[in-house]
């Protein structure tokens, strides 16, 4: 197989989608897998900017540092630039799928699809609630990022 190029994708591309490109790539490194990684939002309004302070903080926790990350937006031409994108909820999914040219070659799921027993989930928007709303989307994009690593090495 060629090397595959993963994007994930959720809202605003500060909180959720960062992070699970972050937990991606230390699974990645960790393996010794070669794959491209990125991420994007469905929505414009954080366009350039960072992650989340707390997204940024509970990758630190996990001794990632995701500081020089910048959201950009999910564009069409993304179908064609990467194998697999995960959505990281059912909108998200829904948006993507607006977007997406007819025909297009890339595996378009749902990232807890990855995960036994959570196929169909969502991971929860932890931008409106406390830290501990990172914690849990941690150890949701991580749980997904073992689970795809191990398919890609099949
Ligand atoms: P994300 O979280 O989609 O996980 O990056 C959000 C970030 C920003 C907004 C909503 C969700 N917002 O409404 O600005």
């Amino acid at each position: 197989m060629s090397e595959p190029a993963i994007l994930f994708v959720c809202l605003g591309n500060i909180c959720r989608s960062p992070l699970a490109e972050a937990a991606f790539r230390a699974e990645a490194e960790r393996v010794g897998l070669n794959a491209h990684a990125d991420s994007a939002g469905t929505g414009d309004w954080h366009v350039g900017r960072p992650p989340d302070p707390r997204a940024q903080a509970e990758a630190l926790r996990h001794g990632i540092d995701i500081s020089g990350y910048r959201a950009r937006q999910a564009q069409t031409a993304d179908f064609s630039r990467f194998t697999h994108i995960f959505a990281l909820d059912g909108q998200n999914l829904r948006d993507l799928r607006h977007i997406a040219p007819a025909g297009h070659g890339a595996h378009l799921a749902l990232l807890l699809d990855m995960v036994a027993g959570r196929a169909g989930e969502g991971v929860k928007d932890p931008y409106y609630g406390g830290p501990e709303g990172f914690a849990e989307t941690w150890a949701d994009v991580s749980a997904a990022a073992r689970a795809l690593i191990e398919r890609l090495g099949r």
